[in-house]
């Protein structure tokens, strides 16, 4: 009962901030849709530092409210070094990166790849890679301007070309080192060169695109500001501009803790920046969601089937364990953002049992779920299947969490 209960719920306020979203940018739906449909993140927040500092409704994670300024990670990193240390190597923090830095285009300086009449080629020459398609006659070349994600599945170049910004047909995939056409496009010849070539972004395709992948991209006005942004997923990223709270610091407001003493209570004024720490679950799945994809997005998107297993927190909301006020079971009870993701299956056991521990008995409750009658360990190999996408060269793991039978359809 309980569980079509939330269902239900949650279904009705994702159709009621999907029309409110449906009217604003239709990509770019953002967190923030929520909480103009009557949310309560500012009153979740214990010590106001959101409310305070951060009006919560104009927050997006990539846009730049009017105002604040961006400092940069080596800033941040200066006072939260154990952070920074892990954070920033994290594949989010190299979410997209500048040619000149990309660590795969540096390892490889000629990679190439043929299908039909075409064939591409990715060069070297000094801090620059040059991206060329032919059919044997005519011949597009290019400079990449962006090399987008680095992580477990691979990268896509962006380029400039008749004054737009394109996604490569081709990327670069980690399982063969080598090219391959990208997640999306069909693997017969494309009709055209200039279609071996890309895809020409919409300019707020671009905008979501650079929003998603990098920091500092979108000015408060929305526009891309290409030439300004920060590559990679980076502190400011998340946690907003941090000119006010670098400064509240200076000046002493925001004390260090000392060494060793519990956390005392937070300084008056608050910390002057944004810690999505206080958001509640259902807040987190959203925020996060704001660029992993939430289930308004999923909506408005059109998605279904086997492709929406890449949008964890739409996927992690339609589980039964799903209780938007328990932080048990909030992105952040798995997941450190800061970290690399854990691979080994046993680290989540103890995330499972921290509700499901009910051996019978007791009423069923979301603090006292039931244990699994089938096994006590490595919960996550059998209820959060990994499924892999055609042409993804990647196995995402299926955040809707739930009882798997041989040859069951993918639910949703
Ligand atoms: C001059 C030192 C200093 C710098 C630079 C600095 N911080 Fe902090 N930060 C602190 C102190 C002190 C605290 C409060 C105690 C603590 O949590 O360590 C804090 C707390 C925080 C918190 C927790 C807030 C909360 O609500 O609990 C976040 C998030 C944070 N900082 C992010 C950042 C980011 C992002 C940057 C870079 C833009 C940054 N900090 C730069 C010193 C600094
Ligand atoms: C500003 C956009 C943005 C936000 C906000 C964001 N992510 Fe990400 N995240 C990304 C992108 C882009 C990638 C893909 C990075 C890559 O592989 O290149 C990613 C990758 C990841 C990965 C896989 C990394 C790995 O080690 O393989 C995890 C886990 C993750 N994000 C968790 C989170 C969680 C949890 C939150 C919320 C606290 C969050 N993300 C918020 C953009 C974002
Ligand atoms: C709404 C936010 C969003 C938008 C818009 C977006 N991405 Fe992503 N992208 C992500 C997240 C989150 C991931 C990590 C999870 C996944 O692989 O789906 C990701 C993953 C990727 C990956 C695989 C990264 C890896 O290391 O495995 C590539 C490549 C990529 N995106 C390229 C692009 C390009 C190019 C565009 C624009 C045409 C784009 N993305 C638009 C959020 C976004
Ligand atoms: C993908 C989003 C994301 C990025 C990027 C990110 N953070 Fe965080 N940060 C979070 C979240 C979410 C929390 C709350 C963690 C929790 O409570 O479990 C947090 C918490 C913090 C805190 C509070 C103390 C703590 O550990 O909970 C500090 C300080 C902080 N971050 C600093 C940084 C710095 C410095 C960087 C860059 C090196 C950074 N963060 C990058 C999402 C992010
Ligand atoms: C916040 C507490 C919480 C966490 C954390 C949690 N669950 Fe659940 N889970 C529940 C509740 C509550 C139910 C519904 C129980 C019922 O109504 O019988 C449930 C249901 C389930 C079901 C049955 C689903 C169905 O469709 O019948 C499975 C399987 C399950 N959880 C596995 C897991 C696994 C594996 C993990 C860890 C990856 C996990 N849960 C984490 C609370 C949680
Ligand atoms: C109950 C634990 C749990 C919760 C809650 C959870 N995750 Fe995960 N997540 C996992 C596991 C397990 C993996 C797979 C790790 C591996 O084997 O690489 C994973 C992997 C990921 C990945 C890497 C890509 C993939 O699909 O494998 C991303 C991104 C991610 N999670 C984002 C999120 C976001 C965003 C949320 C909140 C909406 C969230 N997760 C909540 C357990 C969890
Ligand atoms: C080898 C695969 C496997 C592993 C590992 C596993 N489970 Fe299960 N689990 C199942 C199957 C199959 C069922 C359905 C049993 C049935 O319907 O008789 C189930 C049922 C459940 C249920 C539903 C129970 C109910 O009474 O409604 C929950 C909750 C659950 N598992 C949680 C977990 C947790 C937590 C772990 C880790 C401690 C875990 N499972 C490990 C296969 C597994």
């Amino acid at each position: 009962m309980r569980r079509v209960g939330r269902r239900i719920r949650s279904t009705r306020r994702a159709g009621a901030a999907a029309l409110l979203a449906g009217l604003a940018v239709l990509f770019l739906c953002r967190a923030w849709a929520r909480q103009s449909a009557g949310s309560s993140a500012q009153k979740e927040s214990p010590t106001g530092a959101i409310g305070a500092d951060f009006p919560r409704l104009d927050w997006q994670p990539t846009r730049i409210p009017a105002g604040y300024r961006y400092l940069g990670d080596s800033v941040c990193a200066a006072c939260h070094a154990a952070i920074a240390r892990t954070q920033m190597v994290t594949p989010m923090g190299h979410a997209s990166e500048s040619v000149a830095d990309c660590a795969i285009l540096r390892a490889h300086p000629r990679l190439s790849f043929h299908l039909g009449p075409y064939r591409w080629t990715i060069t070297r020459e000094g801090n620059a890679s040059i991206y060329s398609v032919t059919d044997g006659k005519n011949t597009i070349t290019v400079p990449i301007a962006w090399a987008f994600g680095l992580g477990s599945a691979g990268q896509t170049y962006i380029f400039l070309r008749n004054g737009h910004y394109q996604e490569s047909r081709v990327s670069f995939f980690n399982d063969t080192q080598g090219l391959d056409i990208t997640l999306g496009y069909p693997r017969t010849p494309p009709a055209t060169l200039e279609e071996a070539a890309g895809r020409p972004l919409g300019e707020q395709e671009a905008e979501a695109c650079f929003g998603c992948h990098s920091t500092h991209a979108i000015t408060a006005a929305g526009q891309l500001q290409a030439a300004a942004l920060t590559p990679g997923v980076t502190c400011e990223g998340c946690h907003g501009p941090g000119s006010a709270h670098v400064a509240a610091v200076q000046q002493g407001q925001i004390p260090f803790p000392k060494p060793g003493a519990p956390p005392g209570p937070p300084p008056p004024g608050g910390y002057r920046i944004f810690n999505p720490g206080r958001l509640s679950a259902g807040d987190v799945a959203d925020f996060c969601g704001s660029c992993h994809r939430s289930g308004v997005m999923v909506q408005l998107l059109h998605i279904s089937g086997v492709l929406t297993v890449r949008f964890q927190p739409y996927r992690l909301e339609l589980s039964a364990c799903f209780d938007p006020t328990d932080a048990r079971i909030s992105c952040l009870a798995c997941h450190d953002p800061h970290q690399d993701v854990v691979t080994d299956p046993s680290f989540y056991d103890a995330k499972c049992l921290a509700c499901h521990r009910n051996r019978g008995g007791a009423p069923v409750t979301g603090a006292n779920a039931p244990a699994c009658p089938v096994a006590t360990r490595q919960c996550v190999t059998c209820h959060m299947p990994k499924f892999e996408l055609p042409g993804a060269h990647f196995q995402f793991t299926d955040h809707y969490i739930r009882i798997v039978h041989p040859g069951d359809r993918y639910p949703g």
